[in-house]
């Protein structure tokens, strides 16, 4: 393997995945952000994210990884360039791309030959208005290839790692060369295709992701009503070999930095193009109302929500990561504050975040705290540690032992032998089939 100078441009879940991993595999990389701070604390040893690993991994490394916030020492020393830059939402849905038009703009003045590429999620026909640009500014030399990242977060090493396909597309089968080498040591399956194709291929991954989780969802809500239990349904569907297990789910809807953002990037695209995308309209408006629906169910066990205390668990918007981008936690933060609640919240990472994002809702360094007098506990993110909620102590600290699992990922029978009232997502409610000894929820809770 040729040890190669890899540029990175932008420190964040992809870009110091995306650095580690390289470094890990013997190249040098040279990674760039324009937040002073962070380049700061990256160049101190500190990770700036949380993200399992990764902190050990760049350490290993500090001799082959470094960081600036000159993009000058990326294309100066390194002939290979990855584009890790963020590229949310506008406020119409589309993609904002500025940042990645800063970075062609940045490189108005290179000189050697060089090779961007893009690993950001872009609408499809980036790849060639960036070529566009490249051309106009006489920049020929410099190449371009679309290299979408499939990594989640909180898994991110392992998925760079280990991924179940490698895309690139290249205008210049040379270049595309040159960028699949550097995964042959991953003996991952390489797709080699035309840029367009890259990019539709990542939008089309995460409209079907999302796809399967509000279906799920739909078949949950439709269990509430019929009396079935959504996880003996995705468990049967889910061994047909046809459709498989995974993102079967239910829960409150999906978040994060990817699948709200792409889902609606790719709409728009659609729109665009003069085409209604009818189905990812309603994947989209599925997951909106998801998020809300487990205020009707504090509704139904509590009545008026007016002074009532609601113990937020989780705020992030999955486990292992401390990201809150579309997190559920901001939805239903400000919906429960607004029907008067009094809102607490507890996260084991994400609570710095959350300081700045969630205005008039009080945080606590304890579960038991967020706990205390409480009149309903809501599981928003499935942190392993809720495992403990069900216990004598968190029993006798709430007011009412109601427990509203938005993941599902408590043992009904377990919770409700303990004590609590339990309230799944598509799981029959224990006013529909109460269990002997237990008693019934509404009586206890009104
Ligand atoms: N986070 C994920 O799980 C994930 C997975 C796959 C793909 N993606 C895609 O990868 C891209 C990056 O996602 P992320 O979650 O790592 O974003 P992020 O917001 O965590 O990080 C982006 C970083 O880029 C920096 N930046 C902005 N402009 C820059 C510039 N001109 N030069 C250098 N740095 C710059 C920002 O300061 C920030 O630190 C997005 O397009 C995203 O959709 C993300």
């Amino acid at each position: 393997m040729n040890r190669e100078h890899l540029g990175v441009l932008g420190a964040g879940w992809v870009g110091l995945a995306t650095a580690a991993s390289f470094a890990e595999l013997g190249h040098d990389v040279v990674v760039r952000d324009v937040v002073p701070e962070r380049v700061a604390a990256l160049k101190a040893g500190k990770v700036p994210i949380h993200e399992p690993g990764l902190p050990e991994m760049l350490a290993r490394h500090r001799d082959r990884v470094r960081f600036t916030d000159d993009i000058s020492e990326v294309v100066g020393s390194t002939e290979i360039v990855f584009v890790c830059v963020g590229t949310p939402s506008t406020y119409s849905g589309e993609a904002d791309l500025s940042a990645v038009w800063r970075i062609v703009d940045e490189l108005a003045r290179v000189e050697q030959s060089l090779l961007l590429v893009m690993k950001s999620t872009v609408p499809v026909r980036t790849g060639e208005q960036v070529r566009a640009r490249l051309d106009a500014l006489e920049l020929a030399h410099v190449g371009y290839v679309a290299n979408p990242e499939f990594l989640s977060e909180g898994t991110a090493l392992a998925d760079f790692n280990e991924p179940d396909r490698v895309v690139v597309g290249a205008f210049e089968p040379a270049d595309g060369d040159r960028v699949a080498a550097l995964y042959e040591p991953l003996e991952a399956p390489i797709v080699r295709t035309d840029v367009a194709s890259a990019e539709m291929i990542k939008l089309a991954s995460n409209a079907a992701l999302a796809t399967r989780i509000s279906f799920i969802n739909e078949i949950a809500n439709v269990c509430e009503l019929v009396g079935a239990d959504v996880e003996e349904v995705a468990r049967g569907v889910g061994l047909d070999h046809r459709l498989g297990p995974h993102f079967l789910r239910p829960g409150i809807g999906y978040g994060g930095s990817c699948f709200p953002k792409d889902a609606s990037a790719l709409k728009q695209l659609a729109a665009n193009s003069g085409y209604h995308f009818q189905l990812l309209s309603a994947v989209i408006e599925v997951n909106e109302l998801q998020k809300r629906r487990v205020v009707q169910k504090l509704r139904a066990h509590l009545g008026d929500l007016r002074g009532r205390t609601v113990a937020l668990l989780g705020l992030s918007f999955k486990p292992n990561t401390n990201d809150m981008r579309e997190a559920p936690s901001l939805v239903l933060a400000p919906r429960l504050l607004a029907e008067g609640a009094v809102v607490r919240a507890w996260d084991p990472v994400a609570l710095p975040s959350a300081r700045t994002l969630l205005g008039g809702v009080q945080l606590t360094e304890t579960l038991l705290e967020a706990l205390e007098d409480a009149d309903a506990a809501l599981i928003v993110t499935e942190w392993p540690e809720l495992r403990a909620l069900v216990s004598p102590e968190v029993r006798h600290a709430m007011r009412t032992p109601l427990i509203v699992d938005g993941r599902n990922m408590l043992d009904p029978e377990a919770v409700r032998a303990a004590g609590f009232v339990y309230e799944g997502i598509g799981r029959p409610s224990a006013a529909r089939s109460p269990r002997p000894g237990v008693e019934e929820p509404r009586r206890e809770l009104a």
